[in-house]
C-alpha cells in the first residue's frame, strides 16, 4: 500500500489560524505582534523564503518589517541594526535570514540577538535551554517536523528515530525534540558508515542532508514515517527533497512531499513563536 501523504500546507493553515486568534487577543490588549527580518545580499532562495514569511505574517496578524541590506554590508552595520531592534519595545521577534555574506561572522550575529526575541531559537542561550529540556520556544523546522510526525497518531515512546544531517538549524535540534519524546535517536552524517542500514532501522526517518533524492525506497523500513526537510533542484531543475518520493512512497507508511511538506510548517511555527514571544515580552513589560 502506498504511503499516506502528510499535508504540510493543511497542517500549517491550522497553526496559522491559531496564531491569528492569539494575535487578535493581543491586539485587544493593545499589543501588535511585530517581527523584524534582516535579509542581507541577494541570494534568490533567501529572497523567496523572506517573501513567504511576510505573507504568513500578514495572514497571522503579525506586522513584519523586512530590512533588506546590500551584499557588502559590514558586520558592524548589521550588529547595530540588531541592537536597535533588541531595544525597540514594539519588536517582539528578530530573524536574520541565513546564509550571510562571507564578510559577516554568522555566530557573532546570532549571539547579538536578544534571546527573548530569538524566534528562530538560534542563540546559545535558547539552544542550551532546549538541550536541558526547558525550552521557551521550539526551533521552527524541527518543531514543524515533530508536529507532522505527531499528526500520524503513532506513539513515539521507544521508537527508533534516525536523523540524517547534523546542522545546527535542523539535525541537532531535531534530535533533541525526538529524544524529549522518548525516541531512541541515531544521528547520521557524511562520515556515517552504512547509511542505508541505519536508515532502514528507522521507524521515524528525518532527512536533512541537502542532496537531491539521496534517500531511496530500498533504504526505508516498511511502514516508517519519513520526513523530508530537503529543498533541492533535480536534474530538470524541479524542486525536490532529499528523499526520492517515487520509490520511498511505495515503502513508507507516511511521507511528506516537497514542496508542500516541511516548508509551510517551518513558517507556521515561526508565526507561533512570534506570537508567543510577543505575549511574554508584553506581559514582562506590563503592556
Ligand atoms: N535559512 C535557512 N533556513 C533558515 C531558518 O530557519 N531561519 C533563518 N533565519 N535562516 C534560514
Amino acid at each position: 500500500m502506498p504511503a499516506k501523504r502528510i499535508d504540510g500546507t493543511a497542517l500549517a493553515a491550522g497553526i496559522k489560524a491559531a496564531a491569528a486568534r492569539d494575535a487578535q487577543k493581543l491586539a485587544e490588549q493593545g499589543v501588535r505582534p511585530r517581527l523584524a527580518v534582516f535579509l542581507v545580499g541577494d541570494d534568490p532562495a533567501s529572497a523567496i523564503y523572506v517573501r513567504g514569511k511576510e505573507k504568513d505574517c500578514a495572514e497571522s496578524g503579525i506586522e513584519s518589517v523586512v530590512e533588506r541590506l546590500p551584499a557588502d554590508t559590514s558586520e558592524e552595520t548589521l550588529l547595530e541594526r540588531i541592537y536597535a531592534e533588541n531595544s525597540n519595545p514594539h519588536t517582539h521577534g528578530i530573524l536574520v535570514q541565513l546564509p550571510l555574506p562571507k564578510q559577516i561572522d554568522e555566530s557573532r550575529v546570532i549571539e547579538a540577538i536578544d534571546p527573548a526575541k530569538d524566534v528562530d531559537v538560534f542563540t546559545p542561550e535558547n539552544v542550551g535551554l532546549l538541550q536541558i529540556g526547558r525550552p521557551f520556544l521550539l526551533p521552527c523546522t524541527p518543531a514543524g517536523c515533530l508536529h507532522m510526525i505527531q499528526s500520524t497518531g503513532i506513539d513515539l515512546a521507544g521508537k527508533e528515530a534516525v536523523v540524517v544531517g547534523r546542522s545546527n538549524i535542523v539535525g541537532k535540534p531535531m534530535a533533541a525534540l525526538l529524544l524529549a519524546q522518548n525516541c531512541t535517536v541515531t544521528m547520521c552524517h557524511s562520515k556515517t558508515r552504512d547509511l542505508a542500514a541505519k536508515c532502514a532501522s528507522a521507524d521515524i526517518l528525518v532527512a536533512a542532508i541537502g542532496r537531491a533524492k539521496m534517500i531511496t525506497g530500498d533504504m526505508i523500513k516498511p511502514g516508517a514515517v519519513v520526513i523530508d526537510v530537503g529543498m533541492n533542484r533535480d536534474e530538470n531543475d524541479k524542486l525536490c527533497g532529499d528523499v526520492d518520493y517515487a520509490t520511498a512512497s511505495e515503502v513508507a507508511g507516511f511521507i511528506t512531499p516537497v514542496p508542500g511538506g516541511v516548508g509551510p510548517m517551518t513558517r507556521a511555527m515561526l508565526m507561533a513563536n512570534t506570537i508567543k514571544a510577543a505575549g511574554r515580552l508584553s506581559a514582562a513589560f506590563g503592556l
